[in-house]
């Protein structure tokens, strides 16, 4: 059996030994992205590219999956907040994604809360964040990915779909009272309305005071109204809502997504929830993890996002697609998730935990779910766990 380099050597390395703070290493691999990306068509690094394709990524045809209007070469995708500003956009499919989600991008360039504010929660195999939203902006996401374009030979051009989907997540800029959260998301989405191939509403971050608020159908309405109305090339808009939300809500949200014809529902982000944790205090600042703000991720969520799934696929008989994320970590919990009722996963924390080849052993294993259970299609899977 392959010695795992990542889980083996270098994690141990990095979180317990050298006890790299998160952020710093987060923004260093991001740079490191960059810069592939930036000289992607020199000699040694298309060499690089290359070497990742081989080691990270996995291609079979029974992953293909065309919803929400476009085709996905597999249905496991990066979830957003990792790349906020794109740096590495257009490199996502190298590391096996089929998919990858750009954001969240707010309308101000903001700094996001005062750190420390991400932590690892190791025993756990969580994540707590409390970034806020940092990023540089709506109009310069656009123009990085004008720029990615470019670099990439005009992905976008007319009706002609790029081979792995990009999505862009907008979310209300924290200067921007709730009462003008229309207009704060509305004028991210004109600058960036041509750039994506899928958009996100997100509603549902805790760390921006009062974002949640968003979720109640009267506030969501006029923000998804008013953005289908800019929808001139009509590109799927899907909304991503939080864990920590009552059935009652959820099918209140289902109800508003359905009357405002979005192409989907995104669940879950981040829970407030800090039950059954290991890891009682946070190393980096001394205090309870009860006590401390933020949104925690990865395995305690894992559970908790599946319910959603099945709730709104239930609640919809399967009608609304649904992307899936929260603590996916191998091929199983993705086949739990998809079985559930997602049509497609998205994952974070656990790529941090599992390393950059986890992709591959995640898509092989679905297709090994997929010869286990006499399917020829991923499409098939979806819901079957759930009565359809
Ligand atoms: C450090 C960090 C930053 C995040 N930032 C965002 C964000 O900007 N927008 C968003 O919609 N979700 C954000 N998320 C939530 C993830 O997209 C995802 O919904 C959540 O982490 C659950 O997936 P996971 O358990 O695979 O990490 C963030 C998550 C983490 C860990």
């Amino acid at each position: 059996m392959a010695v795992d380099i990542y889980k083996g050597l270098v994690r141990p390395l990095l979180f317990s030994g050298l006890k790299t703070d998160p952020e710093w290493l987060h923004k260093t691999t991001l740079q490191w992205l960059g810069a592939l990306n930036e000289r992607r068509d020199d000699a040694s690094m298309a060499w690089l590219r290359q070497q990742i394709r081989h080691r990270c990524s996995y291609v079979d045809s029974r992953l293909n999956q065309t919803c929400i209007g476009l085709q996905f070469p597999n249905p496991v995708g990066l979830a957003a907040g990792f790349d906020k500003d794109g740096a590495a956009a257009g490199l996502w499919s190298d590391f096996g994604f089929g998919f990858a989600e750009m954001g969240t991008v707010t309308w101000h360039a903001q700094p996001g809360n005062p750190q420390p504010r991400l932590f690892r929660l190791i025993e756990d195999e969580a994540v707590l964040n409390r970034m806020g939203f940092n990023n540089l902006g709506a109009q310069a996401l656009a123009a990085r990915l004008r720029q990615v374009n470019d670099l990439e030979g005009q992905r976008l051009s007319e009706h002609q779909q790029a081979v792995s989907p990009l999505g862009i997540n907008l979310g209300k800029s924290k200067v921007t009272p709730l009462e003008q959260a229309v207009e704060d998301y509305c004028s991210s989405f004109k600058v960036l309305k041509d750039l994506g191939d899928y958009f996100v509403v997100n509603v549902s971050s805790p760390n921006t005071p009062g974002l949640r608020q968003l979720q109640a159908a009267e506030q969501l309405t006029p923000i998804l109204s008013g953005l289908q109305a800019l929808n001139d090339q009509k590109r799927p808009l899907l909304l991503k809502i939080a864990p920590d939300l009552t059935d009652g809500d959820i099918a209140a949200i289902v109800e508003v997504a359905l009357e405002q014809k979005l192409a989907g529902i995104i669940a879950t982000n981040t829970t407030i929830d800090r039950s059954n944790l290991k890891t009682q205090r946070l190393a980096a600042t001394g205090n309870l993890v009860a006590d401390e703000a933020g949104g925690l991720s990865g395995a305690p969520l894992r559970q908790r996002s599946t319910e959603v799934i099945r709730f709104i696929h239930r609640e919809t008989q399967g009608q609304l697609p649904i992307v899936g994320v929260g603590g996916v970590a191998s091929a199983a919990d993705a086949w739990d998730k998809i079985t559930a009722g997602a049509s497609l996963v998205q994952l974070y924390s656990g790529w941090v935990y599992q390393g950059p080849e986890m992709m591959r052993h995640l898509l092989k294993g679905l297709v090994e779910q997929l010869d286990r259970a006499g399917l020829d299609s991923i499409h098939e899977a979806v819901g079957i766990a759930n009565g359809s």
